[in-house]
């Protein structure tokens, strides 16, 4: 699924706002930010990432309304894929 994967990669580096790279490491996006855990030593699950970027968890926005559901689950199935082995 490289649509997908692109569109995941997208919204973690530019479509987000504020985007999850100003915020996270992820190695799979070329991301090195700090505010948050990294995500490739997290290795959250899918469903914590849904949860995360659908509610937001501390300092971290809540995406909903921002993102299409569609844009939400693309850079979760980004995330999961590149940070699990899998
Ligand atoms: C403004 C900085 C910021 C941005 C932007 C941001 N995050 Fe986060 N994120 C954080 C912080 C800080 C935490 C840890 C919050 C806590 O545990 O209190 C976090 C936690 C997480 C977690 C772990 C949740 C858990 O259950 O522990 C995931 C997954 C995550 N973020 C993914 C994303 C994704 C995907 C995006 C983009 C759609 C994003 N983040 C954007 C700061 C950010």
């Amino acid at each position: 699924m490289a649509g997908a994967d692109d569109l995941g990669r997208e919204v973690f580096t530019a479509k987000a706002t504020p985007p999850c790279a100003v915020c996270h490491t992820l190695a799979a996006a070329g991301a090195t930010g700090e505010v948050g855990p990294s995500l490739d030593e997290l290795k959250p699950t899918r469903s914590q990432i849904l949860e995360a970027v659908r509610s937001g968890v501390g300092v971290m926005p809540r995406y909903t309304g921002l993102l299409t559901e569609e844009q939400i689950r693309a850079v979760a199935d980004f995330v999961h894929e590149s940070t699990s082995g899998n």
